[in-house]
């Protein structure tokens, strides 16, 4: 039985599930409802085998998500914002979802907004994108993973930049720092951006599933770890019916029919 959602829409189109953050007139701030539901979507399509890839947008024209719901900071005690941001966390639940997730970015990406895009495997951006991490203005810091993903993903330095200024850079700037895959224009941005969450779904959910997880490994651990991990999860796919299925279809020079086992 699908669960019922306030603040985000859940689609599916084929393969792919589309979950559009909706609250257009908050610019799509993310508050505790937001955050919860998305995590719930997550975990319901998680099992679900007919959905192979997530993507994740911001309703309307203006915003992807700018930001934490900053209404929700005032008052709030240091134990509670601690709780909050230790209870279940769509930051994780993407991070460590077993499909591919890709940001499907359509303006303001800021704070939590740039932390959620972060948290995807994939950022497409429209070229009205604009990408920052302002929380400096505030009289904080980023605090859902921006200050150790946006770093490792575009290196200490233009991190350091962004999180120290708060300036916010546009998506051709956020393109040259490697902080989005691509960038299309505004018009374009769901036909792109679904053309390759298709062309990826049509992969081997199986090997999409380890080949997340060992590129995750990289950041996560040693060379010679990283290294350890990347046999065992190539070994690994040498049991699923796709590996046998992917090779016989290039010996028999057919498209393969991957059925996720
Ligand atoms: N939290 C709560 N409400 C937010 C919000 C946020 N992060 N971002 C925007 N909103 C609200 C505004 O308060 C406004 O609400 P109101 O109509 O009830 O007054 C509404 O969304 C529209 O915002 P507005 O500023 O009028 O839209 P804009 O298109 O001119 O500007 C932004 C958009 C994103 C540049 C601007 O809203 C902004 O700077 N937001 C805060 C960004 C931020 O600091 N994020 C990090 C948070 S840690």
């Amino acid at each position: 039985m699908p669960q019922l959602y306030e603040a985000i829409l859940v689609e599916r189109r084929g393969l792919v599930a589309l979950i559009t953050i909706n609250r257009p007139e908050k610019r799509n701030a993310l508050n505790i409802q937001t955050r919860e539901e998305g995590a719930a979507a997550l975990e319901e399509l998680r099992e679900d085998d007919s959905v192979r890839v997530v993507v994740f947008t911001g309703a309307g024209e203006r915003a992807f998500v700018a930001g934490a719901d900053i209404g929700e900071f005032a008052g709030r005690t240091a134990i509670t914002q601690r709780d909050v941001m230790l209870g279940r966390s769509i930051f994780t639940a993407i991070d460590t979802f077993p499909k591919p997730v890709i940001a499907m970015v359509n303006g303001y990406c800021l704070g939590g907004g740039c932390e959620l895009a972060l948290a995807c495997d994939l950022r497409i951006a429209s070229d009205t994108a604009v990408f920052g991490q302002p929380e400096i203005n505030l009289g904080i810091i980023p605090g859902g993973g921006g200050t150790q993903r946006l770093t490792r993903l575009i290196g200490e330095g233009k991190a350091m930049e962004m999180i120290l200024t708060g300036d916010s850079v546009d998506a051709q700037t956020a393109l040259a720092l490697g902080l989005v895959n691509m960038v299309v224009p505004f018009a374009e941005l769901e036909a792109k951006t679904m053309e390759l969450a298709n062309r990826i779904a049509e992969k081997s959910p199986v090997a999409l599933r380890l080949a997340k997880e060992a590129v995750k490994t990289a950041s996560r651990s040693n060379l010679d770890e990283g290294l350890r991990r990347e046999v065992d999860l190539f070994a690994l796919c040498f049991s699923s019916e796709d590996k046998d299925e992917g090779v016989r279809a290039f010996l028999e020079k057919r498209k393969p029919d991957f059925k996720g086992r």
